[in-house]
């Protein structure tokens, strides 16, 4: 086998049989790219092993980010990674977010760098996650970064974002990439050390790099299985099982919300431009939507009219608003081109050809109040 590399086209992706990865896969594929797939099946995730929809043009190997000599292998003859393996949610396992995201990405770093290995590109799957609280405007300073919003005022039921400067109400701003990164649960931590690592090790090598932060990902092949992330996904098996969609807070919270196959493009930019390296772009589609809003447009869309309940509880460390400022990728390119009307009618096609839509969250919700994950109002 020649060691040349296919006009540099010669793709890796880790975490290629999750939702974003698969869909990039595809993408890839459908551009004349050769592509290679590491992913373990993370059994959360895909609780029937693997799945249909990972394209038998790319070759597969199944392992683990935390298997160095897998890894390595893996790493083969690659000339672009697309780094998308990641253990997600709010699950409680503070160690394995740490030893698949952040020991995995430094593992990865090291083998590209102490065996030489020609790697061309890094493009890390990021999140939005890294932000403590969303940029906010306050009557009297501006634009500002609010830090993330004490416990015990969300215990009052004080669910407002405050100016860090003069404690008055904000007003929501899209956040660009200059607002502080932080980390305010063990996932975002994990995240920001992936964005850290990948950025530090591209400026010490000279290897192009791109941290991609992601809004809310959502489309057809979102794990229905995991109760843990994915609030469309969530909202849908909730309803098709007649249970009302929970709301933490008062449901107000806005966030950004992105399709699948978006996302996957602005992999694909990010890995074709050299506008991007050595940068992390927020990828979002510009628009903030409340969580009340997604549960009536689901419910809507599926014609399932059960109202959503907000029950008083919230988890700590949760932004209030996230709506990404997404100047910087546009500037190299991107334009999403799925609205969310569309994006959810495609997804609610797909899960209605899913055999298995059972309701996880309830027994899901009763791990993570006594896990200390979802807390409760004391008073309002
Ligand atoms: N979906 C979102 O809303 C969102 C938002 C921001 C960032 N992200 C990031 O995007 C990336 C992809 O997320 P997704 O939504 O496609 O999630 P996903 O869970 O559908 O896919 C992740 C894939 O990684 C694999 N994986 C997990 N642990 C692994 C390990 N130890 N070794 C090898 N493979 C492993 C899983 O089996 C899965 O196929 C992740 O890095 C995630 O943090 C996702
Ligand atoms: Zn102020």
């Amino acid at each position: 086998m020649t060691r040349q590399l296919s006009n540099g086209r010669r793709a890796l992706v880790t975490g290629g049989a999750g939702l974003i990865g698969s869909h990039l896969v595809d993408l890839l594929l459908g551009e004349g790219w050769r592509v290679r797939i590491l992913d373990n099946l993370e059994p959360n995730t895909h609780r029937e092993g693997k799945p249909a929809w990972v394209n038998g043009a790319a070759e597969f190997v199944e392992g683990d980010m935390r298997d160095r000599a897998c890894v390595a292998a893996a790493l083969d003859r690659v000339d672009v990674v697309f780094h998308q393996a990641a253990y997600g949610g709010y699950m409680p396992e503070i160690s394995k977010y740490v030893g698949v995201n952040s020991f995995g990405t430094a593992q990865m770093l090291e083998v590209i760098r102490d065996e030489n290995l020609p790697v061309r590109k890094i493009v890390v799957a990021s999140s939005q996650a890294v932000y403590s609280e969303g940029a906010g405007v306050c009557p009297e300073h501006g634009l500002v970064f609010p830090p993330v919003r004490p416990v015990e005022q969300l215990r009052r039921g004080d669910f407002g974002v405050h100016c860090p400067h003069c404690d008055r109400l904000a007003r929501p701003a899209p956040t660009p990439e200059r607002a502080p990164i932080g980390g305010e649960t063990v996932y975002a931590i994990t995240k920001v050390d992936q964005e850290r690592l990948v950025l530090t090790w591209g400026r010490q090598t000279g290897v192009p790099t791109v941290a991609l932060r992601y809004s809310c990902t959502y489309g057809p092949r979102q794990s229905v299985f995991n109760p843990y992330t994915g609030v469309i996904a969530i909202f849908c098996t909730r309803l098709l099982n007649g249970q009302p969609p929970v709301l933490y807070e008062d449901g107000e919270q806005t966030r950004d919300f992105s399709f699948v196959e978006d996302i996957a493009r602005a992999n694909l930019l990010a890995a074709t431009t050299d506008k991007l390296d050595g940068l992390a772009a927020n990828v979002g589609s510009g628009e903030a939507t409340s969580i009340r809003q997604i549960a009536r447009l689901v419910s809507d869309a599926l014609n399932v009219p059960v109202a959503p309940v907000a029950r008083g509880e919230f988890r700590p460390g949760e932004m209030r608003h996230l709506l990404s400022d997404t100047t910087r990728i546009r500037a190299a390119g991107y334009e999403p081109q799925v609205s969310l009307a569309t994006g959810i009618s495609r997804y609610i096609e797909w899960i209605g050809r899913q055999a298995d839509v059972r309701d996880y969250f309830a027994a899901a919700e009763t791990l993570l109040r006594a896990k200390g994950i979802v807390h409760r109002v004391t008073s309002t």
